[in-house]
């Protein structure tokens, strides 16, 4: 029989060739999956279990917060809240960073989690996601504090995402490439089905909401109009691609190929996505994949945000896609 490599087995054989390489970090990773597993579990029974729609709230974002979205967020919460090893966790969700009740002074990890991403498709079967990073305290013995959080992508230890599609997968790196597992519902697990997953070379998908044109920066404009004239070799085959859940679009365009872009534009000057929640991660994701990522004008991984719910504009794909839009901000603004 074919070796089933797990989730844990492959943490635990990565662990022995990287910096985290300590029990604790193991532990921590299987954490995050654990809590992937139940919030997948979740999504998949919403509708039987009376947990669709809107609370009423809005979060701290001022968008409306579906129950799942709560639900999830507590889960993740509470699979982190008595690791020793974990300082301190911070969601889209919730307006401060919640110290651990096991490891608020002692824990080198703090953890930023987007709990539920893409939840305004959670009603129509869409697939939503789980995008999580972690990052090492400078300073361990201490409190935490917010600032401890505020560290540019660059220095993070892992990132990675659940997406809850037609399968479950689990994809993550720490620093030596993009591996990706699916959940064998049967077994329990996530079993390794996409081993070092690099982004193929070819404009295959250009992901942007479009119906945003008229409030997009001459650049943005430019670059659209220029790929999907399609007179190009690169763009020949370039189809659009828009989900609306960021997670589900970033993993197609991994397999696939392409672009994602959520610019700067006269509504959202700053961006519309979280660089602690979304954007860090999935840009050290992308980079590991053979990728880029950008707000129009640097690496998305050397921005320090300036608080735990700053926004960026995020362009991330294929090197010579990202670039290309770099250079067209630089021409048209
Ligand atoms: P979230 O559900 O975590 O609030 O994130 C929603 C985000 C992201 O998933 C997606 O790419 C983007 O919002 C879609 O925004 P538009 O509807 O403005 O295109
Ligand atoms: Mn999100
Ligand atoms: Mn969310």
């Amino acid at each position: 029989m074919a070796e089933m490599l797990t989730l844990s087995r492959h943490i635990l054989q990565r662990a022995r060739q990287h910096q985290e390489a300590t029990g604790d970090f193991n532990l921590l990773m299987s954490h995050i999956a654990t809590a992937t597993k139940v919030v997948s579990r979740m999504v998949a029974k919403a509708g039987l279990l009376n947990v669709l729609g809107k609370t009423g709230d809005t979060n701290v974002q001022g968008e409306q917060v579906t129950k799942l979205d709560i639900i999830a967020n507590e889960m993740l919460q509470a699979m982190l809240d008595d690791l020793p090893m974990v300082s301190a966790t911070a969601s889209e969700e919730d307006e401060s960073f919640v110290p651990t009740s096991a490891g608020a002074t002692s824990g080198r990890y703090l953890i930023a989690f987007d709990p539920l991403d893409g939840s305004s498709n959670i009603e129509a079967n869409v697939s939503i996601g789980t995008i999580f990073s972690v990052r090492r305290r400078a300073e361990v013995g201490k409190t935490p504090t917010e600032a401890d959080f505020l560290g540019p992508g660059s220095e993070l230890v892992a990132a990675g995402y659940a997406v809850y599609g037609s399968s479950t997968m689990f994809v993550y790196t720490t620093g030596q490439g993009v591996d990706g597992f699916t959940l064998d519902p049967g077994v329990g697990e996530f079993v390794l089905s996409h081993p070092e997953m690099t982004l193929p070379d070819t404009c295959t998908c250009l992901s942007i909401n479009s119906v945003n044109r008229h409030r997009w920066m001459p650049g943005t404009t430019a670059y659209v109009d220029r790929v999907i004239a399609r007179d190009e070799p690169r763009y020949a085959k370039t189809t659009g691609r828009y989900i609306g859940s960021l997670v589900a679009d970033f993993h197609r365009n991994l397999i696939y190929g392409g672009v994602f872009l959520y610019p700067a534009d006269s509504k959202t000057p700053g961006g519309k996505l979280r660089l602690l929640f979304e954007a860090q991660p999935l840009a050290m994701i992308i980079e590991q994949a053979g990728g880029a990522a950008s707000d129009g004008q640097q690496r998305i991984l050397d921005i320090v945000p300036d608080g735990l719910h700053a926004r960026a504009p995020l362009i991330i794909g294929n090197t010579p896609d990202v670039a290309l839009y770099e250079q067209m901000v630089a021409t048209h603004g």
